[in-house]
């Protein structure tokens, strides 16, 4: 399989203090990889040097057959228009309704300026979501679950190539984490999307990524299929997952 994106000894610090510390990953095109590992351990940090939202301190980030940290910052502008994005406090436009948010990227970013085309797509991408016909519906109309859904729907209409999902289910109920991991699922399987997700969810990592990265205090200590990964006799590995899985015995 090919890789899409790879980092090479990918270093960051704040303030002296390692966040990454030679990191290197390969993504391998079309597959969901999550990134998993405790709580500030340098996951969305990772995600966030590999989308230039940070400058790693050393190291290189590759997107196919491009070196990444070696653009400037135009030319990693074009990059960006292939990268989609869901973090944890991505917020829509309140003051636009659903329709208008949806339009957005696609008049500003790719300067779409056919009115029907954009129509066209915004439909497209409501239908696709399975929220047809919220057009009008004003943002805080919207449940918790449908906003996560529309502000996937905005990266989606950018037709990308790579999806990062930063904790896309923190903080929804159960029944709501799985239709965004079936969401998730169904960019990867239906549109073809490389999708890398960070995720406190153990279970459903394992159930739906083809490969698992395990990041304890930024440096990746288990890597591989989740059967790989589940098998590892790394003792931080060991004790994270046996804490996870516990939660199945009730
Ligand atoms: N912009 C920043 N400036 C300083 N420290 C930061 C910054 N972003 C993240 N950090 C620190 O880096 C560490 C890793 O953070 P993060 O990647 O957000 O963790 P997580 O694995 O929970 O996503 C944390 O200690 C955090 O405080
Ligand atoms: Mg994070």
């Amino acid at each position: 399989m090919n890789t899409i994106i790879r980092t090479k000894n990918l270093s960051k610090s704040f303030n002296n203090n390692y966040v990454l510390r030679d990191v290197s990953i390969e993504i391998p095109e079309n597959s969901i990889s999550a990134i998993i590992g405790q709580s500030g351990t340098g996951k969305s940090v990772l995600i966030k040097t590999i989308t230039g939202m940070l400058k790693p301190d050393s190291g290189e980030i590759w997107f196919r057959n491009k070196e990444l940290t070696a653009l400037d910052q135009n030319e990693m502008f074009e990059i960006r228009k292939f990268f989609g994005y869901s973090f944890q406090n991505a917020a829509l436009f309140d003051s636009m309704n659903v329709g208008e948010n949806l339009a957005f990227p696609l008049e500003e970013v790719l300067h779409i300026k056919n009115r029907q085309e954009i129509q066209k797509r915004v439909k497209e991408i409501l239908d696709w979501i399975e929220l047809p016909g919220i057009q009008l519906k004003r943002v805080d109309e919207l449940s918790g679950g449908m906003r996560k859904r529309v502000g996937v729907a905005r990266s989606l209409i950018m037709r990308p190539e790579v999806f990062f999902f930063d904790e896309p289910t923190t903080g929804l109920d159960p029944v709501l984490s799985e239709t965004i991991n079936n969401l998730i699922v169904r960019v990867n399987r239906e549109l073809g999307i490389t999708c890398i997700l960070i995720t406190h969810d153990i279970l459903a990592a394992f159930r739906i990524s083809d490969k698992i990265v395990f990041l304890d205090q930024g440096n990746i200590v288990a890597d591989g299929s989740p059967a790989e990964v589940a098998a590892s006799e790394h003792q931080i590995v060991k004790d994270f997952i046996k804490i996870s899985f516990s939660e199945l015995k009730v």
